[in-house]
């Protein structure tokens, strides 16, 4: 029989391309998402792309009432993944309780669940920003968490401490997190990919808007680090290796090979790019020269943050094998084929 795994927030950004390589290797998918950063539109290409229809339920996880009916309705769910969240920095910092309110409601309502309905694995979308400015590179999983640089990676380091917390009492059950690193690129069949609303946070949704001439110039924020062109560095990592990620994840905590109750893994690729190179890299792979202008730099900015992969690479048989080239290539296709339809506001 096919496994059932709950993905919440799997038509956003990372959950929808790890839905598709779910589908693909033959678990069943139940998605959980509010539509509140996300897309039928994506749903319809994921559709597309596997060929099957993965029942979608439209509520909000911090409704304590729906998730429990949730659970009541789909009672052999073995998994859940856990995207659903709210992810932009800067907006964090102007609405804190916002975050504070979803992003730990809704993990509370799911542990809630897999108590009350029995259910053993867990695995958590967790973030690089829980480490800060490490002070050894690259940054392994035994660094400790730094000071959150934002209410937004306060709400993932606490999560992975209510996550701990809950195992401690809670027998039988385990968990994996996962810290990303910086998640770029679309599915090849630029069916999917990252639908940022209104003016983009992030470096690549940035240049390829601008590429596309829907911002005037890209605004480089600070080239007077302590790096070697002066630029932040940080590891892209092309959100189909980031999907694999979870099903390698997945599989091992299903199989029964996790080594404790909670385990913690770095997801990156292991190189550091800087802001610079990846803009080069972009315009050498698209022929398109970007306007830039450097600017001052942005507030809770961490200098430099690039993943030590080994501990992925050997537990969960896993590695980051897409290029950086190919990663931003299928961000600039999706931006094409996305053409007018975003929200550009
Ligand atoms: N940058 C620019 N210009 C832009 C946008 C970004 O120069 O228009 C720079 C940033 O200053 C930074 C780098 O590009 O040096 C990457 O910035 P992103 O916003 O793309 O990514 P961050 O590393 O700041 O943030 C990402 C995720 C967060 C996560 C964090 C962990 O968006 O969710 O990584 O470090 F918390």
């Amino acid at each position: 029989m096919k496994q059932k795994i709950l993905v919440t927030g799997g038509i956003g950004y990372i959950g929808s391309h790890t839905v598709t390589e779910l589908l693909e290797k033959g678990f069943e998918v139940v998605i959980v998402d509010n539509l509140s950063n996300s897309s039928l539109e994506i749903y319809e290409g994921m559709k597309q792309i596997s060929g099957k229809n993965p029942p979608l339920e439209i509520f909000d996880l911090c409704e304590e009432s729906k998730t429990d009916q949730f659970f009541q309705k789909y009672q052999d769910i073995v998994a859940i993944i856990h995207f659903a969240a709210f992810k932009s920095v800067s907006e964090s910092v102007q609405k804190p309780l916002r975050y504070y309110h979803n992003n730990l409601l809704s993990l509370i309502h799911l542990l809630k669940g897999m108590q009350k309905y029995s259910i053993p694995h867990f695995l958590f979308s967790s973030s690089c920003t829980v480490y800060g400015e490490p002070d050894r590179l690259p940054v392994d999983e035994h660094a400790p968490f730094q000071g959150a640089a934002s209410p937004y990676g306060n709400t993932k380091q606490i999560s992975e401490e209510i996550i701990q917390d809950f195992l401690w009492a809670e027998q039988g059950k385990n968990c994996i997190s996962l810290r990303y690193f910086n998640p770029i690129g679309a599915h090849p069949s630029a069916l999917i990919g990252e639908l940022p609303s209104g003016v983009p946070d992030n470096l690549v949704p940035y240049i390829t808007q601008t590429a596309a001439g829907i911002r005037e110039e890209l605004k480089v924020f600070g080239n007077d680090y302590n790096t070697p062109d002066g630029s932040c560095i940080r590891d892209y990592i092309h959100v189909l290796d980031l999907a694999r990620a979870h099903v390698h994840a997945l599989e091992k905590m299903i199989s029964g090979k996790c080594k404790s109750s909670y385990e913690v893994f770095n997801i990156g690729t292991g190189k550091g790019v800087s802001v610079l190179e990846l803009i080069r890299a972009f315009e050498k792979a698209t022929g398109i020269d970007l306007p830039i202008t450097i600017t001052g730099r942005r507030p809770g900015d961490v200098e430099k943050v690039w993943a030590d992969t080994s501990l992925a690479n050997r537990e969960l048989e896993w590695e980051a094998i897409i290029s950086l080239e190919e990663a931003l290539l299928s961000a600039w296709n999706w931006e094409k084929k996305r053409g007018n339809k975003n929200n550009y506001l």
